[in-house]
């Protein structure tokens, strides 16, 4: 579902971040691997994660089989999801019988919904921690070297970990959670029993992270929470339009981004602020999840068509410019054609820069768990086909028409592929590719560093990525 962004913190400022240093401590500092699956907060989390280990004197490691502890820090949200662990955690069973003191544990979302399961009936799990017990982690791993297995699951109505500091070791864009858990209890979704109640972090120790972040050399922070909207912190009476508002003065040349929002709240206060600072990112995440009234009902969206088409009008009112992405469920149950016709007709309505579009996958403990999930297989796969079909061909028609437009792209580093090439974004989301300008006599690149926002002419554009080179 995201892209982690390449390895490149600039190197002054690295050993904040960076835990190579621990391992000279003490030579025989255990090396942690962890893998992440899901959406950003779960990434945000490894990170939090990998913070606790670090202080307790782990070093890190990018290889499984130097690890001597593995972590998957996992994802409940689909069926598939969770299928994708259990290949993985057979997979991970060589490693085990290779090494036997070799301890590996599953953290994130399913630890949540899977518990026992995970530790009893496969053998090869020592440890199952949930989202809210993750101080816990240093201890359980050290009992589980003595042979104990371990499960915390409890979900916590206040850990917000405000006082861990996240090892982010990843380029020049960093996570910040700013709440956790979800109470808005869509029929669809686990979130809320995975991660429990929601709860926000103090607005001045964000402000302050962002501070920090931007002195690291950090150029990118996305404000992470299933349902920003709903921030509030109650000390200060700062809701997230405030804190958008003080992270945005604080650190002016910080590009800012947020994700999700929720339609129901998306207010006019905070389209206002998106709209009077240069430096939050013209782009909205709204899922929309489907064009029917009817479905929206028992999705318990808590929003009308109606409603959100208004706020979109409202965010291309204060921000012509501004792109705009979406989630989408087909096959919800009961979903009839003209339903699904309703979102077809939505998305072309609205032509949405990009959308994350998904089949129906009942979970347990939802509301919609109840219900018979009606709509056969090879009808969700239809439909899910004809909404991709549809949506790509809508972005590569607004992407097209930006050939020949000079777009600011903050460099991220070389191109995963193609090391020939930058990659970056554009303040509207969009992943550009362009090649390196070198200077002919030093061989270096010319004029330019990651971290610096550069004007890139646009040449080329399929739905997903813009070509271009670097002018001016
Ligand atoms: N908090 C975010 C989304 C979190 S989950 C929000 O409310 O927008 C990301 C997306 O996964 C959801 O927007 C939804 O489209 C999809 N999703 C969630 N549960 C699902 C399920 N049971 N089956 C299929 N898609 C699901
Ligand atoms: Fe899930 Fe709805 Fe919460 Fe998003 S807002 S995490 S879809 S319950
Ligand atoms: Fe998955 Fe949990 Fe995120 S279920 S989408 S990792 S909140």
């Amino acid at each position: 579902m995201f892209d982690l962004p390449v390895l490149n913190a600039p190197a002054q400022e690295a050993s904040l971040y960076a835990p190579s240093d621990v391992a000279t401590q003490d030579q025989a500092a255990r090396k942690l691997y962890v893998e992440t699956y899901g959406c950003h907060m779960n990434a945000s989390d490894s990170e939090i994660v990998k913070g606790v280990m670090h202080s307790n004197g782990y070093a890190m490691t990018d290889k499984p089989d130097d690890a001597d502890v593995i972590l998957l820090n996992t994802c409940a949200i689909r069926d598939n999801a969770e299928k994708k662990i259990h290949e993985r955690l057979k997979h991970l069973k060589f490693y085990k019988r290779r090494r036997q003191d070799l301890i590996i544990g599953v953290l994130g979302c399913m630890a949540e919904r899977m518990r026992e399961e995970l530790v009893v009936q496969k053998n090869i799990v020592d440890l199952v921690i949930g989202p809210d017990e993750y101080r816990a982690l240093p201890a359980l791993v050290e009992k589980a070297f003595q042979g104990e297995k371990g499960i915390a699951v409890k979900l916590s109505r206040v850990e917000t970990y405000d006082d861990i500091e996240p090892l982010r070791t990843e380029g020049i864009s960093a996570w910040i959670s700013i709440m956790r858990g979800c109470d808005k209890f869509c029929t669809f979704c686990v979130v809320p029993f995975t991660r429990g109640r929601e709860r926000s972090r103090a607005a001045h120790l964000i402000v302050d992270e962002t501070k920090r972040l931007w002195d690291a050399g950090f150029r990118e922070v996305s404000l992470l929470g299933q349902n920003v909207n709903s921030y509030h912190d109650e000390t200060a009476g700062t809701d997230f339009a405030d804190l958008l508002r003080a992270t945005a003065r604080a650190v002016p040349e910080m590009r800012i981004r947020y994700t999700t929002s929720h339609p129901y709240d998306m207010s006019d206060k905070l389209i206002e602020t998106m709209a009077e600072f240069e430096n939050i990112c013209k782009y909205v995440h709204l899922p929309v999840q489907s064009g029917s009234d009817r479905v929206l009902q028992a999705m318990n969206r808590d929003y009308t068509v109606e409603h959100y088409k208004e706020r979109l009008r409202k965010i291309k009112e204060f921000m012509p410019d501004c792109a705009l992405t979406t989630d989408i469920i087909v096959g919800f149950p009961t979903e009839t054609e003209e339903e699904h016709v309703m979102t077809l007709e939505l998305m072309r309505e609205i032509r949405y820069d990009g959308a994350f579009m998904f089949k129906y996958s009942p979970r347990e403990l939802t509301k919609a768990w109840k219900m018979t999930d009606d709509v056969a297989e090879e009808v969700k796969m239809r439909r899910l086909n004809e909404i991709i079909e549809q949506q790509q061909r809508i972005a590569t028609e607004i992407n097209q028409a930006l050939v020949g437009t000079i777009e600011k792209v903050l460099v991220e580093g070389e191109g995963r592929r193609d090391a020939s090439k930058w990659k970056g974004r554009t303040d509207t989301n969009k992943f550009v590719m362009f090649p390196h300008l070198t200077d002919e006599a030093s061989g270096k690149t010319a004029g330019y560093v990651v971290g610096d926002i550069v004007n890139v002419r646009i040449t080329k554009a399929t739905s997903m990525t813009l070509v271009g080179e670097v002018v001016g």
